[in-house]
C-alpha cells in the first residue's frame, strides 16, 4: 500500500504543479466570470479547466478512482464520500481572489480511501507555496518540515477565519456576533480569502486556530491532512469529530486551544450538507 500511495503522490504532485501554471499566467489578466450559489460565488474558466485536468490527468493513470470536485459538483455532479479511492478537488480555492487578482489562491486536492485522508497537496503556484502531506509522514512547506505552533490559549492565539460568501442574514448575524466576541479575547483575526491556505497558514504555525461554517468538503479536504500530520487537529465547531460533509470545520494548533474557541463560540447549523 505504502508503495501505491507514493505512486499516486508522485502523479498527483506533477499534475498539480503543471495545472497550477494556468492559474499563475492567468492571475493578473481579466477573467470571464460567472456566479453559481449567490452574487459572489464565483467560478471562471480557469477553475473549470484545472479541474477537467486533474480530473483526466488522474483517471488516466487510476481509472478505478473516483473525484469530488468543486465544479463538476456546482454543475449537477455527485458529491459522494465511500470507501473507494476518492479525489477531493479545488480547482481554485480563493477564486474571489483569483478574479481580484489578490494572489492568495490555491488547488486544493486531496485523496481519502476508506473516507479517510491519505494524501495532500495545497499548492499557490503565485506565491509558489506548496504544501504537502502524506498520512504518518510529516506536513511539508516547499519540501521542508512543518509544525503548528502548539498555542494552547485563546488570548494568545492568531485566528483564521472566513465571512464566506453566503449574504444570508441569519448567517451573517452569527459572523458578527463571533467576530464581536473573538476580537477583544484574541491577539488577531486573518482572513486569506481561501478557506485551504487559511488552514494551511495554522499547519506552518504562522497562525493557531480557526473555524468556518458554509465550507464544502472541497475547502477543507487537503487542510485536514496537513494540519493533522503538522501536530494539529480538526473538529466540528462543536469540538465534537468533524463530519467533512456538514459544512462546518474548526481547527486548531492543540485541543486545548480548540476546546477554548469552540466553547466561545455561537454556533451555526442551518446548512445543507455536501
Ligand atoms: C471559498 C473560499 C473562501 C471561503 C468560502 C469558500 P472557493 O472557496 O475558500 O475563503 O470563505 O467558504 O467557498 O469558492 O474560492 O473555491
Amino acid at each position: 500500500m505504502e508503495e501505491e500511495i507514493d505512486k499516486y503522490f508522485q502523479v498527483v504532485l506533477e499534475l498539480t504543479k503543471n495545472a497550477g501554471k494556468l492559474i499563475s499566467e492567468r492571475m493578473f489578466a481579466q477573467k470571464t466570470v460567472e456566479t453559481k450559489s449567490g452574487a459572489i460565488d464565483f467560478v471562471t474558466e480557469t477553475d473549470t479547466e484545472v479541474e477537467k485536468i486533474l480530473i483526466q490527468g488522474i483517471s488516466n493513470y487510476f481509472p478505478d478512482h473516483r473525484f469530488i470536485g468543486e465544479e463538476s459538483v456546482s454543475s449537477g455532479g455527485h458529491c459522494e464520500l465511500t470507501e473507494v479511492p476518492t479525489w477531493i478537488i479545488d480547482p481554485v480555492d480563493g477564486t474571489m481572489n483569483f478574479v481580484h487578482g489578490f494572489p492568495h489562491c490555491c488547488i486544493s486536492i486531496g485523496l481519502f480511501i476508506n473516507c479517510e485522508p491519505e494524501i495532500a497537496i495545497i499548492y499557490n503556484p503565485v506565491l509558489t507555496q506548496l504544501f504537502t502531506a502524506v498520512k504518518n509522514k510529516g506536513a511539508f512547506l516547499n519540501g521542508k518540515r512543518i509544525h503548528v505552533s502548539k498555542e494552547k490559549d485563546l488570548s494568545n492565539a492568531l485566528i483564521m477565519h472566513e465571512s464566506g460568501t453566503s449574504k444570508d442574514p441569519e448567517k451573517l448575524d452569527v459572523v458578527y456576533k463571533n467576530l464581536r466576541m473573538l476580537i477583544p479575547q484574541v491577539h488577531g483575526i486573518r482572513s486569506l480569502g481561501s478557506a485551504a491556505l487559511n488552514m494551511a497558514m495554522v499547519a506552518l504555525g504562522g497562525a493557531d486556530a480557526g473555524f468556518e461554517y458554509g465550507i464544502h468538503i472541497w475547502d477543507i479536504a487537503a487542510g485536514e491532512l496537513i494540519i493533522k500530520e503538522a501536530g494539529g487537529v480538526v473538529l466540528d465547531p462543536c469540538g465534537g469529530p468533524i463530519d467533512r460533509l456538514s459544512r462546518r470545520s474548526l481547527y486548531a494548533s492543540t485541543e486545548e486551544l480548540a476546546k477554548q474557541l469552540s466553547e466561545k463560540l455561537v454556533q451555526f447549523y442551518p446548512l445543507p450538507r455536501d
